[in-house]
């Protein structure tokens, strides 16, 4: 009958040694060994900065990666348990910045509207958005039917269509003929509705406010580059013992694959974006030159991506000119990607998995990464994402207060594109599509993209002045006249010839 007992007794004396093991009566010290008091003084008192940051300088001096790997354990060596712990807590501690992009949280409907409308804006959200996404890559989320929310602010008068084209002619064609009547007339009523937002120019405020997020954003770059740059000298990586920018490395890594990520995230691979503004009055054209809309092309469209150099004779009539201070964009979008662009999207997925494996790696194997420094880091890095997604957001609220400044039309072929882009062409107004200047159908002027501020301040340029290229081509045309400067004229005409 002894035998249960036994198996308790046995059981308890086992359990019992089991938590001795772990929690042994602690008896205070009086009297500290040599080694353990020179770990209570790494640890107590202020950290000396100039000397952490030093130290990390001082171990990389050697001119071999074996001379810096012995420094580095003459090092390690030196410091106490009490540091060590804490080192090794820091290092844990920024494994969070990896994440940082996951904890600003997917992308919102609105981001891909800074990037259209201000694209440096764009770039800077990107670049404070440490990895995460910026731009949704769902086609829903750039539906314009849907409400925006714009952080609270709504556009005030939302434009509507009017003059919906009768139904009833439809009833004798066939099938196919019914569906390009119905797109026709989809193109006719989208036209309409830029040429009724176009005469609605309220919303022509400064744009210094929006000058002003973009210097903040800026700033909050800088905030976190700077301990990022001092937090990579102090500490050094044990498999990459001799190289100090690390974090820069790191930084600069994650933001190029997130630009990437973000240029190939939207679920287009054909796009086109018209700045569209009133035609300024008081210009005379000349009637017999050739419009984009010639029934020679199948649309304006292919007119456009034929490569027309034509840089039209204007003048301006001496009835007062006014030219528009203010243009809104219209986006044209082909649903569907190529299969290019969706290899380039499983690449930057993979891109940015890698990446965040590499930066964990990279953070939690950080030696002698003090806890203030890292907290620094941290407390500035990860404010300032949040806050750069904020900026963002402001951004777009504050342009569409007043009005849309983006109609986004999305549309099932390049053909039906086309459609859309001759309907809005047919009307008298100033567009510019890739750096062509087009007034009431007429191509004026071309420059290459590339050399117009729109391509990167976006709806901050003012639309183009073709005012005053017609005042200097009238100007060159009395010069050439009276014998004076007789090349003016063709030579400002050769000159955009080469740009184009
Ligand atoms: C430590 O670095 C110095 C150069 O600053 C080098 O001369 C020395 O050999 C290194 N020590 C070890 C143990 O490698």
């Amino acid at each position: 009958m002894a035998k249960p007992t036994l198996v308790l007794r046995s059981l308890f004396s086992y359990t019992r040694v089991v938590s001795a093991a772990n929690t042994v009566p602690f008896a205070p010290v009086q009297t500290l060994e040599p080694k353990q008091a020179t770990s209570v003084d790494q640890e107590e008192g202020e950290l000396d900065f100039s000397n952490w940051v030093n130290r990390g300088m001082a171990i990389r001096t050697g001119g071999s990666i074996h001379e810096c790997l012995g420094n580095l354990t003459a090092a390690l060596d030196l410091v106490g348990k009490l540091n060590e712990f804490e080192y090794a807590g820091a290092a844990g501690a920024l494994t969070l910045l990896p994440t940082a992009g996951a904890l600003l949280g997917a992308p919102t409907r609105e981001m891909w509207i800074v990037y259209k409308l201000v694209p440096i804006a764009g770039l800077l959200s990107m670049l404070l958005s440490l990895g995460g996404s910026i731009t949704p890559s769902n086609v829903g989320d750039y539906d314009p039917d849907e409400p925006f929310s714009y952080g609270g602010f709504m556009p005030t008068n939302a434009v509507t269509a009017t003059g919906r084209a009768p139904k009833s002619r439809r009833t004798s064609i066939g099938g196919d003929d019914v569906e390009h009547l119905e797109d026709h007339t989809g193109a006719q009523k989208f036209a309409e509705e830029v040429r009724q937002r176009a005469d609605d120019d309220s919303g022509a405020g400064t744009y210094l406010r929006i000058w002003a997020a973009m210097a903040v954003q800026l700033c909050l770059i800088v905030a976190f580059l700077i301990p990022m740059y001092y937090a990579q000298r102090g500490s050094v990586i044990t498999w990459w013992c001799r190289s100090w920018p690390w974090m820069w490395f790191w930084y600069c890594l994650v933001t190029a694959v997130a630009i990437f990520d973000n240029l190939v995230a939207a679920p287009f691979t054909k796009s086109w974006t018209i700045r569209v503004s009133r035609t300024p009055t008081g210009l005379i054209l000349d009637e017999t030159l050739r419009k984009i809309t010639d029934p020679r092309y199948p649309n304006a469209l292919e007119y456009i991506k034929a490569g027309p150099v034509m840089n039209q004779r204007l003048r301006v009539s001496h009835v007062a000119t006014s030219y528009p201070r203010t243009c809104f964009y219209v986006v044209i979008s082909v649903q569907g990607i190529s299969p290019v662009h969706a290899a380039a999207q499983v690449l930057a997925k993979t891109g940015s998995v890698a990446v965040y494996a590499f930066g964990t790696a990279l953070f939690a194997s950080a030696t002698i990464m003090s806890i203030s420094i890292a907290l620094m880091v941290l407390c500035l890095v990860l404010p300032a994402g949040v806050a750069g997604r904020v900026i963002a957001m402001w951004i777009v609220s504050s342009m569409s207060q007043q009005n849309k400044p983006i109609l986004h039309k999305m549309v099932r072929s390049e053909e039906e594109a086309g459609r859309y882009f001759h309907a809005i062409a047919e009307l008298d107004l100033q567009l510019e599509i890739k750096g062509h200047v087009i007034v009431n159908g007429s191509i004026v002027t071309s420059r290459h993209s590339w050399f117009t501020p729109a391509t990167y301040i976006g709806l901050l340029a003012k639309p183009f002045d073709v005012v005053s290229l017609a005042t200097k081509t009238t100007r060159g045309l009395a010069t050439s006249n009276s014998h004076g400067t007789f090349y003016t004229g063709s030579i400002i005409r050769w000159g955009h010839s080469l740009l184009v």
